[in-house]
């Protein structure tokens, strides 16, 4: 039997939870053969190798190590390598997820080799282009064969980009699946103790994106809010190393020692952020993905962004969107600690099986049509 082999692309931290289902569910499939590709795009420990660990998810079969650079230069030294990567593999599928830039330049690389590309987390928009994430969605896209959503509006933002309906198809959230398989293991770590809080007594707290933290008046402002915030309850804030870097270049550091309850932490693993979400009082973050996994938690969640991708989180979910203001930022925590933060329920389909549903979907249409009358299909 020729087997239908599927290359899977991880790249950037909030990937690897993405292919972590996905890889397990393909597993199940003796017809498929799977490749796991990781870019290098994060190369730290805690931003990359920690999480294959937590994960469970087996060794990349190739490692680009591409690591940083400007986005041209990151985009095209993965380009070149991943043609080389598809030359040799010839695979019949590339699977990438998500929106970082790994994300597009695979994608890319492959629909101009003539492979077919399915897209985990199609239709996302925030309408803002200015965010590099979101030239990348738009892209992706526009360019695949199979395009997987998380949540109903989607569908609505891709069919207005003309993307035509019999590609997509409403799956669920890949990074629900994990957070769901994973959260019983990451309820025993010892994570709060280590960091010396309680549960339901803290603010966590994640900053990265290029909009927050490259642009000084910005930064300072939320760090003014966050030091205020720490007077109330412990803020624990694992810091990314782009804003690590901000810290320093704004001299913003000094400043925070003044607020011991502030606890700035080197970025957590899977495991351990998972715990210290679960059992946060309020989570402050500009991330994409945290905005969904509070959701599921059912833990407040203030978004320090002036939009958000995944409006299901603010309509069904347990966020709130504040702008890059401070005061509105110190405003919405006032509310959570006052009881009034949003409970929220589970979105459709962000039940666990999402990753189920999308290998089942590509099995049935490009790896089934392989096997003859009397071979066995898996
Ligand atoms: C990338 C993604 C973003 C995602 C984020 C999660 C794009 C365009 N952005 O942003 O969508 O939310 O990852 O973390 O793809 N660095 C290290 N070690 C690492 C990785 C990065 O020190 O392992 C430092 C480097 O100085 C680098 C900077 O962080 O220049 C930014 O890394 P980069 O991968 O360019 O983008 P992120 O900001 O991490």
């Amino acid at each position: 039997m020729q087997k239908l082999k599927i290359v899977n692309v991880v790249g950037a931290r909030p990937n690897f939870m993405k292919i972590a289902p996905i890889c397990e569910e393909i597993r199940k499939y003796p017809g498929i053969e799977p490749y796991l590709l990781h870019t290098g795009q994060h190369y730290d420990h805690a931003m990359s190798e920690l999480f294959f660990k937590n994960l469970g998810l087996p060794e990349p079969d190739r490692y680009l190590g591409i690591g940083s650079g400007s986005h041209g230069e990151q985009a095209g030294r993965i380009m070149i390598a991943f043609e080389a990567t598809l030359d040799e593999v010839q695979p019949d599928l590339v699977i990438v997820v998500g929106d970082v830039n790994s994300t597009i330049a695979c994608g890319l690389v492959a629909v101009k080799m003539g492979v077919k590309l399915a897209h985990v987390e199609a239709g996302l928009r925030s309408f803002d282009r200015s965010m590099p994430e979101e030239v990348n969605r738009v892209l992706t896209d526009q360019i695949s064969d199979y395009l997987f959503t998380t949540e109903v509006t989607a569908r609505d933002n891709l069919t207005r980009e003309g993307v035509s309906d019999d590609k997509i198809f409403f799956v669920g959230n890949v990074m629900i699946d994990t957070l769901l398989r994973h959260r019983q293991q990451a309820s025993k770590r010892e994570v709060l103790t280590d960091l010396g809080i309680a549960p339901r007594a803290y603010a966590l707290v994640t900053l990265h994106r290029p909009a927050n933290v490259d642009d000084r008046r910005i930064l300072t402002g939320l760090i003014h809010a966050l030091c205020a915030i720490s007077e109330r309850l412990p803020v624990v804030f694992p810091v990314h190393p782009r804003t690590r870097q901000r810290l320093v270049d704004f001299e913003l550091e000094a400043e925070m020692r003044g607020y011991p309850d502030l606890r700035l932490r080197a970025p957590l693993g899977y495991l351990d952020f998972l715990q210290c979400m679960d059992n946060a009082r309020c989570v402050i973050t500009d991330s994409g993905g945290i905005q969904e996994e509070t959701t599921v938690l059912g833990v407040p969640c203030v978004t320090t962004r002036e939009n958000t991708e995944r409006p299901v989180t603010v309509v069904e979910g347990t966020n709130v969107v504040v702008g890059r203001d401070s005061q509105r930022l110190l405003d919405a925590v006032h509310n959570i600690l006052s009881g009034e933060g949003k409970a929220g329920r589970s979105p459709e389909l962000w039940d666990g099986k999402a990753a189920e549903r999308i290998v089942n979907i590509l099995w049935e249409r490009e790896g089934a049509p392989r096997i003859t009358a009397n071979e066995t299909i898996r």
